[in-house]
């Protein structure tokens, strides 16, 4: 527990009949980028809450920093920042009004405030936009600007809360450069996601949660090998059919499934690499019209853990594309 600077111990959190933390344990150590993946409904916000003091626990104990988090609140709330989904800006505030305000509630004194929020607007690349409206704001500048009121303190714990759900493609690179830099400069992130690929570019350390509950942790490295990959070959013809899915099988163990000319397969541990499928499916004279390695998918992740897929009826939000 020393080494971590997010602990907890048999954390549990009671909204009246809903038990939405059901005795979590966390020993996160400094430095890194920690996910905590899970589906709609997992525990993930109420997690970040209780960590950053917006809500108390039902029972066990968290400390962030080294400061508990019902004890010493006033404590815990000096080393960290938290930003994510629930942006709060005002739309009708220019940028830097907004950043303003923030930068008098976190009791900088203005003269810094300024400096520092001039410098975070020129490293994430919205000095030009400092006078705009935050209402004409894209979803990912939104969110770069959530970022920054962050950390106009230099938090040593930073909170993400679902940093990119809802964001385009383009917006969602943005937000992970900066969340590498600002580990490169020494804070720890905790960042929530939905997406195994985000865990993927961005922790070192995830956990899997589910009901309120950790129920895997590693590197994600650890996880994917855990899962696998799937293999994707669509061949030419019907005839080639046969040829191919004899490769297949050689390749990864596993018995591959045929749709049509689709034939998909499991891959674990190891995952064969495309230009080895590639030729070795030449080889054997089947003529391919599509390959491909398909990652693990959030749900993959759920179905090999608790044999169950995500519940249907909190559906993961696909991305949305916001301009
Ligand atoms: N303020 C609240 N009042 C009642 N129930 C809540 C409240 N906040 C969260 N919950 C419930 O707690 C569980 C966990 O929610 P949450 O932590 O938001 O999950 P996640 O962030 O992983 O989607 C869910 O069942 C949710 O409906
Ligand atoms: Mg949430």
């Amino acid at each position: 527990m020393e080494e971590s600077i997010i602990y907890t111990k048999a954390l549990r959190k009671q909204y009246g009949d809903v038990v939405a933390l059901t005795g979590l344990d966390l020993a996160i150590p400094p430095n890194l980028v920690y996910g905590l993946l899970g589906p709609n409904g997992a525990g993930k916000s109420t997690t970040v809450r209780i960590l950053s003091t917006l809500t108390r626990p039902s029972g066990g104990q968290a400390v962030v920093g080294g400061f508990d988090v019902a004890r010493e609140p006033g404590e815990v709330r000096k080393v960290i920042g938290l930003a994510g989904q629930d942006a709060t800006l005002d739309d009708k505030l220019t940028a830097r009004e907004n950043l303003r305000i923030f930068g008098r509630l976190s009791r900088l004194g203005s003269r810094r405030a300024r400096r520092r929020a001039e410098e975070l607007l020129e490293r994430f690349g919205l000095a030009h936009a400092g006078n705009r409206l935050a209402g004409t704001y894209s979803g990912g500048m939104r969110r770069r600007l959530d970022l920054i009121a962050s950390l106009l303190r230099a938090p040593a714990v930073l909170f993400l809360d679902e940093p990119t759900t809802g964001l385009d493609v383009r917006s969602r690179m943005e937000i992970w450069d900066t969340v590498r830099e600002l580990v490169a400069d020494g804070t720890t992130v905790l960042l929530t996601s939905q997406y195994l690929e985000e865990v993927d570019q961005l922790a070192s350390a995830v956990g899997v949660i589910d009901h309120g509950q950790l129920i895997a942790e590693g590197s994600p490295a650890q996880l994917k090998s855990r899962i696998g990959s799937h293999i994707d070959v669509v061949v030419e013809s019907t005839d080639h059919l046969l040829n191919a899915m004899a490769v297949l099988e050689r390749l990864t163990g596993h018995r591959p499934e045929v749709d049509g000319s689709h034939i998909a397969v499991a891959a674990v541990d190891p995952v064969p690499s495309l230009p080895q499928i590639v030729r070795e499916l030449d080889a054997s004279g089947a003529v391919i019209r599509d390959v491909g390695i398909r990652e693990p998918s959030l749900d993959d992740v759920f179905l090999s853990l608790t044999g169950k897929t995500v519940d249907p009826a909190k559906p993961v939000e696909a991305p949305a594309a916001v301009a």
